[in-house]
C-alpha cells in the first residue's frame, strides 16, 4: 500500500467514525425508542443503531475502496482483493450506551500485510477523537498522545470480561492482579479504553476473549503511542475471538505473566 493509499483511507475511517458517531449519537437522545435484542446475555446487546451505522460505514467504504475486505461485528465478513482489511465495531460499548452512560465509541481498525495499519476511535458524548496510522504517531483531538512510562504500578490498569469467559478465570485474573497490587478498573468499552491505554490514561488492558474488532484500532493507537500489545491473531484466526492486551512498553511483561494468556485461548 502506498502512503498515498494510506492517507485516503485514514481521512475515510477519519470522516466515518464522526459520521457513524453523529448516527450513534442521534439514536441515544432516542434510545428509549430503540429496540433492544438481547444476543445471549444482558450485557450482550444489540440495538437498531448498532446495525444502522455499521452500514453506514461499510456502504461508504466499500464505494470507495471496492476491493478491500470488511469484517464487522454486525455484519460479518466481506471478502476483498487488495490485502486490505478494514475491521470495525459501530458501537463499542453498547451496554453503557443502552443504559445512557458516555464512555462509548465507533472503532475503525484495518490491517494489512504488515499487520494492523490504521486506527480510529471516536467517543461523540467526550467528543474525543483518537487517530493513527502505521509510522505516524497517535493523536487526540490533533494532540500527540503518548504511552505512560513506567510499570505496571505506574497507572490504572483496564480489566475487560465477558459473559463467555468462565467465572473462574476471570476471578483468577482479578486475584492475581490484586495479590501483585495492581490498581484495576472496569468500563464497558473495551475499545475506548485501549485508546485510553495510548493516551497515558491506563497503564495497559487486559481481556481474556475479545474479538478483532474491539481491538484493531486500539492496538494501531497503542502501538504509535510507544506501547506494546499481544497480537491478535491473522488469516482465519481474525474471525474468531482471542485474547487482548495492550500495555505501555514497561507494564507489557509483568502484565503478560499475570493474565498468562499464553498462547492458546483459555476460556
Ligand atoms: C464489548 C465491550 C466490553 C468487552 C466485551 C465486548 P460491545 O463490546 O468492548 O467492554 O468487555 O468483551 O464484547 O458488545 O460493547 O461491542
Ligand atoms: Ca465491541
Ligand atoms: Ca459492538
Amino acid at each position: 500500500m502506498t502512503n498515498d493509499m494510506n492517507a485516503e483511507r485514514l481521512k475515510l475511517a477519519v470522516d466515518l467514525a464522526r459520521r457513524g458517531g453523529d448516527l450513534a449519537l442521534d439514536y441515544f437522545r432516542r434510545r428509549d425508542a430503540l429496540v433492544v435484542e438481547t444476543k445471549r446475555h444482558v450485557t450482550d446487546l444489540v440495538s437498531e443503531a448498532d446495525r444502522e451505522v455499521e452500514t453506514l460505514i461499510r456502504d461508504a467504504l466499500e464505494k470507495t475502496f471496492p476491493e478491500d475486505a470488511i469484517l464487522g461485528e454486525e455484519h460479518g465478513l466481506s471478502e476483498g482483493s487488495s490485502g486490505f482489511t478494514w475491521v470495525l465495531d459501530p458501537i463499542d460499548g453498547t451496554a453503557p450506551y443502552l443504559n445512557g452512560l458516555p464512555g462509548w465509541c465507533v472503532s475503525i481498525g484495518a490491517r494489512d500485510g504488515d499487520g494492523p495499519v490504521l486506527g480510529v476511535i471516536y467517543a461523540p458524548i467526550l467528543d474525543e477523537l483518537f487517530v493513527a496510522c502505521r509510522g505516524q504517531g497517535a493523536t487526540l483531538n490533533g494532540e500527540p498522545i503518548r504511552a505512560l512510562d513506567g510499570d505496571l504500578r505506574a497507572g490504572l490498569l483496564g480489566i475487560g470480561a465477558n459473559d463467555r469467559v468462565a467465572s473462574d478465570r476471570v476471578g483468577r485474573m482479578l486475584t492475581e492482579l490484586m495479590d501483585a497490587g495492581v490498581g484495576w478498573m472496569r468500563y464497558g468499552s473495551g475499545a475506548l479504553m485501549l485508546a485510553w491505554v495510548a493516551a497515558g490514561r491506563l497503564v495497559g488492558y487486559a481481556e481474556p476473549r475479545m474479538n478483532a474488532w474491539d481491538c484493531m484500532a486500539g492496538y494501531v493507537l497503542i502501538l504509535e503511542a510507544g506501547g506494546r500489545i499481544l497480537p491478535f491473531p491473522d488469516g482465519p484466526g481474525l474471525t474468531l475471538p482471542a485474547p487482548v492486551l495492550g500495555a505501555s512498553a514497561g507494564a507489557y511483561d509483568e502484565l503478560r505473566d499475570i493474565c498468562d494468556f499464553g498462547s492458546a485461548p483459555d476460556w
